[in-house]
């Protein structure tokens, strides 16, 4: 029986060592070096390669390093095992300070004054008042909720959508298409949570701009792929849209020649929203590989006919 950390961006050693206190007997390879692939029972991955799993016949479950498994399910060759992902895990706390922030953003007209000080411009905006600047979150998961309570409590209006009716306390909840659009109605600032699944590819393009009101800004931290880039620039360019915050997107690393990395109605930063730490996120992982060597099914296992 051994495990096999696959990533390209996080570190094993801070995971090796968590896992050897807890689990001495479970041995830890960082692939490629595993000595017997017949001998691994768990994965623990960031984005392997499609059909990477195949390498191991004995297989009993994947355990994802990160929230969103989108990468690992549109693997045709996935092995039929269970998937989990990280509930929480250290994650919350940091997407919904990074949705704060940007609210503020563009609550306090910071993209406005930033233009202005590069033209040294000394000129002041008429301030936005706090009820207009009605924060919609799609997505009210265990990462969307933490967001929606933590921009609540900072005094902002907030609704929420998600697929299923979901209630939090000084949350405006939305579900279904009415809900969808009630939310673009309303919104002056979309902050992006859903999980990526065929039902929100593409979701955030023309159509679903032209719904939002004139001026409204986008925040996107979940995946690039629920984004048409292209429809974005349109709408920023043609006025509609007045800025947006992006940690995601199609292509990761953000292509150099990128129109992105230097449009003045965008901020971006590389995929940073929310880190994995080891420190926070191990626990979670050594108590589902005690469930499963105990035989008792692992928290946070991935829906596949959801698809998240
Ligand atoms: P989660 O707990 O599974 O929550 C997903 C939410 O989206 C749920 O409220 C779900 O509705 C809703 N949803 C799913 N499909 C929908 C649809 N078709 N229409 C409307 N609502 C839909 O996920 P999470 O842990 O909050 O993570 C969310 C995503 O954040 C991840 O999938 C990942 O892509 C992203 N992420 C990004 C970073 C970063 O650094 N940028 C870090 C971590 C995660 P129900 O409540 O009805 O199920
Ligand atoms: C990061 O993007 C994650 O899904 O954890």
């Amino acid at each position: 029986m051994s495990l096999v950390f696959y990533s390209l961006t996080d570190d094993p050693q801070p995971w090796r060592e968590a896992l050897a206190r807890a689990l001495p007997a479970l041995p830890f390879h960082v692939w490629p070096q595993v000595p017997a692939p017949e001998a691994v029972h768990y994965t623990l991955v960031w984005k392997p390669p499609r059909g990477w799993h195949r390498q191991f016949p004995n297989l009993r479950a994947i355990l994802s390093l990160g929230a969103g498994v989108d990468a690992l399910l549109e693997d045709p060759d996935l092995p039929a095992v269970p998937i989990t992902r990280l509930v929480d895990g250290g994650l919350a706390r940091q997407m919904a300070e990074y949705a704060l922030y940007a609210v503020l953003h563009f609550h306090r007209r910071m993209p406005e004054y930033a233009r202005q000080q590069r033209a040294r411009q000394w000129r002041i905006l008429e301030p936005n008042a706090v009820e207009d600047s009605v924060v919609g979150v799609l997505g009210l998961g265990v990462l969307g909720a933490e967001a929606a309570r933590l921009v609540a409590a900072a005094g902002f209006p907030v609704c929420g959508w998600s697929r299923t009716p979901r209630r939090i306390p000084g949350v405006d909840g939305l579900w279904g298409e009415d809900g969808l659009a009630a939310l673009q109605r309303r919104a002056r600032i979309v902050v992006n949570f859903l999980p990526l699944t065929p039902a929100t590819r593409g979701l955030l393009d023309a159509r679903f701009f032209s719904r939002l009101q004139p001026g409204a800004c986008l925040v996107n931290v979940a995946r690039g792929a629920h984004l048409v880039e292209a429809d974005l620039l349109a709408a920023l360019d043609g006025g509609h849209l007045g800025g947006a915050m992006l940690d995601v997107f199609a292509e990761e690393p953000l292509p150099p020649g990128h129109p992105f990395w230097t449009h003045p109605r965008v901020v971006l930063t590389p995929h940073v929203a929310g880190i994995t730490l080891a420190a926070e996120a191990a626990a979670q992982v050594i108590q589902n590989l005690r469930r499963l060597e105990a035989g008792e099914p692992p928290q946070g296992v991935v829906d596949r006919s959801a698809g998240y």
